[in-house]
């Protein structure tokens, strides 16, 4: 483990990238963010303590922690047990004195994605209670070698030339059939372009789809993903509340025209409300009025406990207005990287040249395996095992934090690989910080929101965790709530 960084840098480091306009903990993030990127933070090194920094810059302890948190949410940072906050990400080329100065040189565009940030999922899937996460030991593996062996062995030499940019024919197929019969969803296989990932899908939907200052509307509190993509576009975000219904259709048509509408209404990320029906149908009207496209992220509405999700608005779509995303990488396995987009008709050519300009297609061998085991029936074998899997362990942490029922409220628990855990007024920011000292990756739902968080609390993931984890990390957890 590397020695933590040298607290003197620090404020010089701050004074620096500071933005007088900013907030302290908004300058902060910025701060962080900016040197995290630009490669002077070394991946593993360790941060200085929260208290240590806040004296160091003369503020508060708590900015600090709360600047630690964003950036952890966004995937910059690690916390880990009970040791402190450690660097998740770096660029892969440390820059040397001269790539630094041309680095100076983006364009705007180019530095419009590096100041809007990535949105990178934890490298550490089995901490209690990282979100997102599927457990991939409980992924059939022998299974999959012996059809990659299979299939080496039968078309080896086809899967290893180049392929259509628009994904595999047969594995289009078999996304088609699944869609239809799992979401609703109305589509020929030629709608369904492959891509690498859902974050892939919303940044080149960004990029072909928005103008700068086109104006957004994103859900609120929403995923980060999704909004760093649009601001790289530049944007112009307008947050929409969700309410118990979901997205809140009342208040969005009062405001700016959009172009683009991103939501996940399956299990609404990240406070998992599934959206009313009334609500879906408002939207799409609302869309239509406006001709803008929505955004459907159905990132794991195959994960249903209690009963089945709505179908997917794509279906009930009459006007070609969505553009459904959906991802392998919560029902297989998150290195797949393999991910789709259901696109209108007539998006289709444009999305297909793009992604020809971009980086040609996925890659051939994986989509092969991954329409075999779909076809072969093995996927809906592994979702009904991963379903009752996930289940016992969703039962399982909701009776472990019975004890201290009386200042949490877990919500909108019957889907996902995740649940939002609502805290009482003012734990937040004391709790995540004792939490997050006795080892625990605690995701603050505040760092959700655009401004102000309406809803105190955590993301909290259970899916990859094993039983014996989960009584453990709940312990912890209680044991945290009384020493924060
Ligand atoms: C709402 C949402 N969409 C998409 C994704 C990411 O999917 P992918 O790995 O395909 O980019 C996530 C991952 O956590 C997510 O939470």
């Amino acid at each position: 483990m590397s020695k933590p960084l040298s607290a003197p840098v620090w404020p010089t480091l701050f004074a620096a990238s500071a933005t007088a306009s900013m907030g302290i903990q908004a300058q902060l993030i910025h701060t962080l963010r900016k040197a995290l990127l630009a490669g002077r933070l070394p991946q593993d090194s360790r941060l200085p303590a929260s208290r240590m920094l806040a004296k160091d810059l003369a503020i508060s302890r708590s900015s600090v922690e709360a600047a630690y948190a964003q950036l952890e949410a966004e995937g910059y940072l690690e916390r880990r047990a009970g040791s402190g906050s450690f660097v998740a990400f770096t660029p892969q080329l440390r820059p040397s004195k001269k790539t630094a100065s041309a680095s100076a040189q983006l364009s705007q565009r180019g530095q419009g994605i590096v100041d809007a940030g990535g949105c990178r999922d934890t490298t550490l899937p089995s901490l209690a209670f990282n979100a997102g996460q599927p457990d991939t030991r409980a992924f059939p593996h022998a299974l999959w070698q012996k059809l990659m062996q299979q299939r080496w062995s039968k078309s080896g030499a086809a899967l290893a030339s180049y392929g259509p940019a628009q994904g595999l024919p047969e594995l289009q197929l078999a996304i088609a059939g699944y869609l239809a019969q799992a979401r609703g969803v109305d589509c020929q296989p030629e709608q369904i372009l492959i891509l690498n990932s859902s974050q892939q899908a919303l940044q080149m939907i960004a990029q072909l789809l928005i103008d700068p200052e086109d104006t957004v509307w994103l859900e609120d509190p929403g995923y980060l993903g999704a909004r760093n993509a649009m601001l790289a576009a530049g944007a112009q975000i307008v947050p929409v509340p969700v309410d118990q219904e979901g997205f809140n259709t009342g208040i969005s048509q009062t405001l700016a025209a959009p172009r683009l509408i991103y939501t996940t209404p399956s299990h609404q990320y990240p406070l998992g409300i599934a959206m009313s029906l009334p609500r879906r149908m408002t939207l799409i009207a609302q869309a239509a009025a406006h001709q803008a496209w929505i955004i459907e992220d159905d990132y794991d509405s195959e994960f249903y406990y209690d009963q089945r999700p709505l179908p997917a608005l794509q279906g009930l779509d009459q006007q070609g207005r969505v553009i459904y995303v959906g991802t392998f990488s919560k029902v297989l396995f998150p290195s797949l990287r393999l991910a789709y987009i259901v696109l209108p008709p007539a998006l289709v050519p444009a999305f297909i040249t793009a992604r020809i300009a971009f980086d040609g297609h996925s890659a051939q061998f994986l989509q092969a395996v991954t329409a075999d085991f779909i076809t072969q029936g093995h996927f809906a074998t592994h979702l009904r095992q991963m379903r009752l899997l996930y289940r016992s362990r969703r039962d399982l942490l909701l009776e472990k934090l019975q004890p201290i029922a009386d200042v949490i409220k877990p919500v909108n628990t019957a889907a996902g690989l995740q649940f939002a855990l609502q805290l009482s007024k003012g734990l937040e920011k004391p709790w995540t910080a004792s939490g997050t000292t006795a080892g625990l990756a605690l995701r603050p739902l505040s760092a959700f929101y655009q401004k102000e968080a309406k809803t105190e609390g955590w993301l909290m993931g259970y899916a990859s965790l094993s039983n014996e984890q989960i009584i453990r990390a709940s312990e912890t957890l209680i044991k945290s709530y009384q020493e924060k």
